[in-house]
């Protein structure tokens, strides 16, 4: 918490450090509340960074200082400065070493961040500013040094953790023991790690390419050791997949995940260190669903791929994260697309990016995938930075080919080897190795908003001319009113009547991609023997939005026919926006409802398209989200929303059922449970199916519900099941699932995370009451951002009809948690306020209410500069 109003970090200030740190020895005595740090660095004056010997400033937040001594000579307390931030030290000698010594207080942490115990373990956090409440220290990712760290323990903390390799360990006198770990790497304290505890480990091993063993283990509380096979797993394979697609080998002897119940994210990439929230690590088919071990798979690929794109080479400064975030996040991508299906992998990032990355850049916080200021950096571990970051690096490959970006990947390691650097280095790399220009293309990194391209065509019959024209525009966002075009790969292909693929020229190409860089521009294509239906922006090939005019017929033939399995998915979605906004406007109107027969018609011709991916009719028989039609709406009218999606939904339901019914029965058939993609397409079919037949609450559905839901060998099975039962029908069968559900399954955390998030995101059984019902239960607990998220962050973001209550209840109640929360944890508060951050955008009724609901948060008192900042930008 802070006095004033927290100050803003400019990218353009950026100076090179003053002091370098060669050498990090640290030494931790372990305790509750009086853990004792000793370190001695070994500081140097940066030759890079100018003349004199500047004062030495090290962060520290937090911290209760003990003792400061320069070269083996204690310092009085006169001799530095020590403030509420850090310390400020006069400097007279180009090197020395620096021993400090502090005490800080594990047990009263809840913020997460620095050191502190989840459930009697010691474990760290230090990405991004963590290390600062740990000990003084320059906690900037630019200072790199080599870390020695000795932990001291209790005998009863049996495992003791840290990067690198062991080098010692001893017992102690008095019930102690210690290890001391050395990492070889030189690394930025944002990748430091330390884990101590009762654990469990399950131990295998990895040949790498070069032929060296790496030995890898994941820990766990000992209840949980049965869960890590498939991380296991995932692990092996995402090393294998970086060899062979990237050249990239580990570098350690050993490789190590520890699950930790409380945290504030997914997972975090510590080098040869990995913390993961339980959540992203634990899974059994019993008790995870397959949503859950593909997110595992992803997860742990994720945090692997850092050891490259993070660790080897890191980020300058801050507000590069993207760097190393977007970078990994398309590498995890593109490693998923080729365990599992590469087209419905690409539907569900497109459909996540378009929901809520789009209304990220359309609303207060917009900022571009580099940031150019900020006030508390933990804000910026968003979506724009991540997913559009991913996007970004996604167009890159697009323009330079498979092999052009694997050279530029090649000279961007090899050049940046153990360095720091810039998105500016990243995008240089990538130029350098192929020879392109990619000046105008850089604008992806510094202007923020979505694009948007209007796009109109011409045939000329008797040339055989088909002209093709774009325009492209950038709505304004916060500090920047004006926009320049970007460099836009549009991958295009034309359809013929009958659904062909025309050639696009002489060489029979069927697939372009056109390079968009003016305001306005138009592509010509020769012998073009019909009027073409366009496909555009095959496989979402820039994050843009698309306006062209197509006929509902003409989505239909691209739903059947494109080669691009994205876009026919793509076709269906914008066949049923249309439906969906012409039914919001019929109920605002008064008028009586009534489904659009072409949607119907295009949902019964997937059904019974038997040659496709099982996962894709899936996915084209799921309507859009009242999350995605929030986003895709001029002026959000929940109530519009809410009552179109439901009549359509419902409509479609009883139109279909005994298609859907026969989808179901030949679906529903009991295969020993596997994780792989073509069995989980099945089971996402037939569950997809269940859903629907279970919207029209006949009893035939929801029996099949029960059955299902008794006899479920799986837990997506069961789960399934559940939320049929939940969302549907009447109480009572909906009281005995969750109930029995319960009494299975009360000692498992992950499962009874994921019965609080059915209850809360369900529509009939999410109330206000019922959500503040579970908030009493004894399975919630306000310090665990895992229970916080599924029943605070489940209602107001999955919620849509409980959450926007036309009395505006939902809404206060979000601000009211909010408010609780900052003073334990501000980085879960700053994250979950987002939903009444976005205020602007709804009619008017409701804007009042959400805007009052903000205010509210502001006038409450002190808050966090995490929550401080999201609230002021946005009541802005
Ligand atoms: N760097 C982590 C990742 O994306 C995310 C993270 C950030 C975790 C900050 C904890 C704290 O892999
Ligand atoms: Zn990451």
């Amino acid at each position: 918490m802070r006095d004033a109003q927290p100050r803003t970090v400019y990218l353009k200030d950026y100076r090179k450090p003053d002091y370098l740190v060669d050498s990090t020895r640290l030494r931790f005595e372990l305790e509750p509340n009086s853990t004792v740090v000793t370190s001695s660095l070994e500081i140097r004056r940066n030759p890079a960074a100018g003349e004199g010997l500047p004062p030495l400033r090290l962060d520290g937040v937090n911290l209760e200082l003990v003792s400061v001594g320069i070269d083996g000579v204690a310092l009085g307390v006169d001799e530095y400065t020590c403030h509420d931030e850090g310390l400020i030290i006069p400097v007279h000698r180009g090197a020395f070493t620096l021993e400090i010594c502090n005490r800080i207080d594990p047990e009263g942490n809840t913020s997460l961040e620095g050191l502190y115990l989840s459930n009697g373990m010691y474990c760290t956090q230090c990405e991004a500013e963590g290390f600062r409440k740990i000990t003084y220290y320059p906690d900037r990712p630019d200072v790199m040094s080599k870390f020695t760290t000795t932990i001291v323990a209790p005998r009863d903390y049996p495992v003791l953790l840290s990067n690198g390799n062991e080098i010692a360990r001893g017992e102690i006198e008095g019930d102690r023991h210690f290890v001391t770990w050395e990492d070889p790497f030189a690394k930025p304290a944002y990748l430091f790690a330390l884990v101590a505890g009762r654990l469990e480990k399950v131990e295998d091993q990895f040949t790498t390419m070069s032929g060296r063993k790496v030995t890898l283990q994941i820990f766990t509380e000992p209840k949980n050791i049965g869960k890590c096979e498939h991380a296991m797993h995932s692990l092996k394979a995402a090393m294998r997949w970086d060899e062979e697609v990237y050249g990239r080998e580990y570098d350690l002897d050993i490789f190590m995940i520890v699950a930790v119940d409380h945290f504030n994210m997914g997972a975090m990439e510590n080098k040869g260190l990995n913390i993961f929230n339980s959540a992203c690590v634990l899974a059994s088919p019993e008790t995870a669903t397959d949503a859950a071990f593909q997110r595992i798979e992803s997860i742990v690929a994720h945090e692997y791929f850092h050891n490259w794109s993070g660790n080897r080479v890191t980020c300058r400064d801050w507000f590069q994260l993207s760097l190393k975030e977007g970078f990994t996040v398309f590498r995890d991508a593109e490693f998923s697309a080729d365990m599992n299906s590469r087209a419905v992998k690409r539907i569900e990032d497109v459909s996540m990016l378009r929901t809520t990355q789009f209304a990220e850049d359309a609303g207060p916080m917009s900022h571009p995938v580099r940031p150019d200021s900020y006030m508390e950096i933990s804000n910026f571990y968003t979506l724009t930075v991540y997913e559009k970051g991913a996007e970004v690096v996604r167009m890159i490959h697009t323009l330079l080919g498979e092999e052009g970006f694997r050279r530029g990947s090649d000279l961007y390691f090899e050049r940046h080897d153990g360095c720091a650097v810039t998105c500016e280095d990243f995008v240089a790399a990538m130029e350098d190795a192929n020879g392109v220009d990619l000046k105008q293309f850089r604008r992806w990194y510094s202007q923020a908003g979505t694009p948007l391209l209007e796009i109109s065509d011409d045939y000329d019959s008797a040339g055989e001319r088909y002209t093709l024209s774009v325009r492209q525009s950038c709505p304004a966002t916060p500090g920047q009113p004006e926009k320049k075009p970007f460099h836009i790969p549009l991958k295009l292909g034309l359809l013929a009547g009958d659904g062909s693929e025309l050639a696009l020229d002489t060489d029979g190409t069927r697939e372009t991609v056109l390079e968009i860089t003016e305001a306005e521009q138009a592509f010509v294509f020769e012998g073009i023997p019909e009027r073409p239906l366009p496909s555009l922006l095959r496989g979402f090939s820039a994050p843009v939005r698309v306006r062209y005019d197509y006929t509902p017929a003409q989505l239909r033939l691209l739903m059947r026919a494109d080669s691009d399995a994205f876009n026919r998915w793509d076709a269906g979605q914008r066949l049923a926006f249309r439906a969906l906004a012409q039914l919001q406007q019929d109920f605002r109107a008064g008028v009586e409802l009534q489904l659009q027969p072409e949607l119907m018609e295009a949902y019964r011709s997937i059904l019974q398209q038997e040659d496709l991916d099982p996962a894709l009719v899936a996915e084209m028989l799921t309507l859009p989200s009242a999350q995605t039609l929030a986003e895709e709406a001029e002026v959000i009218d929940a109530e519009a929303i809410i009552a179109a999606r439901n009549f359509a939904e419902q409509n479609l339901a009883e139109a279909l059922f005994e298609d859907l019914l026969e989808t179901f029965r030949r679906l529903d058939h009991d295969k020993p449970y596997r994780p792989l993609a073509d069995d989980i397409a099945e089971r996402r079919l037939k569950n997809t199916a269940l859903a629907y037949l279970c919207v029209t609450e006949k009893e035939e559905a929801l029996q099949l519900a029960d059955t299902q839901f008794a006899s479920a060998t799986n837990m997506t099975d069961s789960a399934a099941a559940l939320a049929a039962l939940v969302n549907r029908g009447d109480d009572q069968r909906a009281q005995a699932a969750l109930q029995s559900f319960y009494e299975r399954w009360k000692e498992d955390d992950q499962v009874v995370e994921l019965w609080l998030a059915v209850q809360s995101s369900s529509p009939k059984r999410g109330s206000l009451e019922a959500v503040r019902a579970l908030m009493a239960h004894p399975a919630f607990e306000l310090t665990n951002p895992n229970r916080v998220r599924s029943v605070i962050g489940a209602f107001s973001n999955r919620n849509f009809l409980q959450f926007h209550q036309p009395d505006g209840s939902g809404f206060r109640f979000l601000a009211e948690q909010v408010i609780a929360l900052d003073k334990l944890n501000p980085q879960i508060a700053a994250r979950l306020v987002t939903p009444i951050t976005r205020w602007k955008k709804y009619c008017q009724g409701q804007q009042e209410m959400m805007h009052a609901a903000l205010q509210s948060v502001m006038d409450s008192g002190q808050l966090s500069a995490d929550l401080y900042e999201v609230v002021s930008k946005s009541l802005k």
